[in-house]
């Protein structure tokens, strides 16, 4: 067997194993394993492409791999859970400008339609692979920019915005044509350098709140980047491999959206999700009461229920507060409580966040309840406990028709006996919205930090 068989076996053992890994990773019971088999195929596309004859000269690539493994083992330890989705931003952003800068040397190696011509499809590859991956790269540090607070979260607007966008991707796409017949690299720099103006000008008017949709979006245009160097390059995994980034980003960006009720179109050109205090102070809530409660009341009510729901939110991360709540839970339940936690699909800040956040404290999985097996049993719950939740349980997103989350599917905590709602202060969530539900009579409010309250409320529940 010749060595480029064994590197294509070797290829096709490792797309067997990124589609595995991806079915798993759908499930929080088999993530880790998905991850695991992912992380070996990785290894294996490595080293198949390592061993390539046309590797000239291994120093570079072994100097890149230590300090770019370093660098990234480094960040894989020390990221706080609520700072991973500009993490995933940083590093989509790294894997669709590496396609562009591969696009960019396959063409000066090679040209376009030349004399040393790529052919046809190649050529429409590295143009696709060279702009796409720049839009992604400069979009993703933007984004990466706005949620690690280096730049203002709100949309950032300017005059003919659309238009300005719209010339620009002429621009590009006339540049790539004009590159692609007459072999001249300047042309295709400047191509690539609108393109990366194009990136930012596209992401910088969208608001902190949509940035994990556009993050799923520039993910899945870095999949088709990569995939697009893969025909270029005549890389088989690359292609595969692409495609699967591709098809699970545009998966996820419609999958949030709908769980946001917001149409792509409206995400990538709405301007919305600055976290608006108009809504608030239409809804004029200040004025109305709020009731609280303390943790030795809210012990006792707690000992004596049957049935507990507890609704995390994006709050219960950002106070790491997922210890705590299990031992609550796992006393109530001894006790003879019935206690579920009832998971909303874009609770948190991305995808899966809450999951993750109690898989980490090892709430068993037959516990958490998705929002629309939830729903329908709020009335027969007898205390729901809302932890750093906020719009996922503002009824506005059902009732209010003027309000900005209006449509987006809640869980409706509000039918059940009794609320509680654990956070800081009145503070509106994310969305920037005004929530009724905390001064809804059978609502009562426990101030402070969740994982104090929390602690607080474990030992008066072993007092009661
Ligand atoms: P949010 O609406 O953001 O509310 C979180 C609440 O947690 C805040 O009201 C805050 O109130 C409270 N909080 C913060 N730190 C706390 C602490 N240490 N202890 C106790 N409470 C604390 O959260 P949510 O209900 O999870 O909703 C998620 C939002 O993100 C939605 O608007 C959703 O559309 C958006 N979003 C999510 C995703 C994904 S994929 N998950 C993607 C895009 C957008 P205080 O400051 O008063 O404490």
């Amino acid at each position: 067997m010749s060595r480029a068989d064994l590197i294509q076996i070797a290829y096709l053992v490792a797309a067997v194993c990124f589609i595995l890994g991806l079915k798993w990773l759908s499930s929080p019971r088999s993530a880790r394993r998905g991850n695991q088999v992912a992380a070996v195929g990785m290894a294996i596309a490595i080293v198949a492409t390592l061993i390539d004859s046309r590797v000239v000269d291994y120093a570079w690539i072994v100097i890149a791999a230590v300090v770019g493994g370093s660098i990234g083992a480094v960040i894989a330890r020390r990221v706080q859970m609520t700072a991973m989705p500009q993490l995933v931003a940083l590093l989509n952003g790294l894997g669709g400008g590496a396609a562009a800068l591969i696009a960019v040397s396959e063409y000066h190696a090679h040209g376009a339609l030349g004399e040393t011509s790529l052919g046809a499809v190649a050529a429409v590859s590295v143009m696709f692979s060279a702009v796409v991956g720049s839009v992604s790269f400069a979009g993703s540090l933007i984004a990466f920019g706005k949620l690690q607070e280096l730049l203002p979260g709100r949309p950032i607007t300017w005059p003919a915005q659309k238009v300005i966008n719209a010339v620009l991707g002429i621009a590009i796409l006339a540049l790539a044509v004009w590159a692609s017949v007459a072999v001249n690299d300047p042309v295709l720099w400047i191509a690539v350098v609108l393109a990366l103006v194009l990136g930012a000008a596209a992401v910088l008017p969208i608001g902190g709140a949509d940035m994990p949709v556009v993050i799923a979006f520039l993910n899945a245009c870095t999949g088709l980047a990569a995939a697009a160097t893969g025909f270029a390059l005549g890389n088989v995994l690359l292609i595969i491999a692409g495609v699967l980034v591709g098809a699970s980003g545009t998966l996820l960006t419609q999958l949030m959206s709908k769980a946001m009720n917001r149409s792509l179109t409206s995400v990538l050109f709405g301007a919305f999700g600055g976290g608006s205090t108009g809504a608030a102070a239409a809804a004029g809530g200040e004025n109305l009461p709020v009731l609280e409660i303390g943790t030795a009341d809210l012990a006792a009510q707690l000992a004596y229920a049957r049935r507990v729901v507890i609704v995390p939110g994006y709050g219960l991360a950002v106070a790491q507060a997922q210890h705590p709540v299990r031992e609550l839970a796992d006393l109530l339940g001894e006790r003879g409580v019935d206690v579920t936690f009832a998971i909303h699909p874009v609770a948190g800040r991305m995808p899966g966040h809450m999951n993750v956040l109690l898989a980490e404290a090892d709430v068993p999985y037959d516990k958490l309840l998705e929002m629309e097996e939830a729903n329908p049993d709020f009335p027969q719950t007898d205390v729901v406990l809302v932890i750093g939740a906020n719009d996922v349980v503002n009824p506005a997103a059902r009732d209010d028709a003027s309000s900005p989350l209006h449509g987006m599917p809640i869980l409706e905590v509000d039918r059940a006996e009794n609320v509680i709602v654990f956070k800081r202060s009145m503070a509106s969530g994310f969305a920037g919205v005004e929530n009724l539900l905390f001064h809804d009579p059978k609502t009562r409010m426990l101030f402070g930090d969740a994982r104090k309250s929390l602690t607080q409320l474990v030992q008066d529940v072993q007092d009661v």
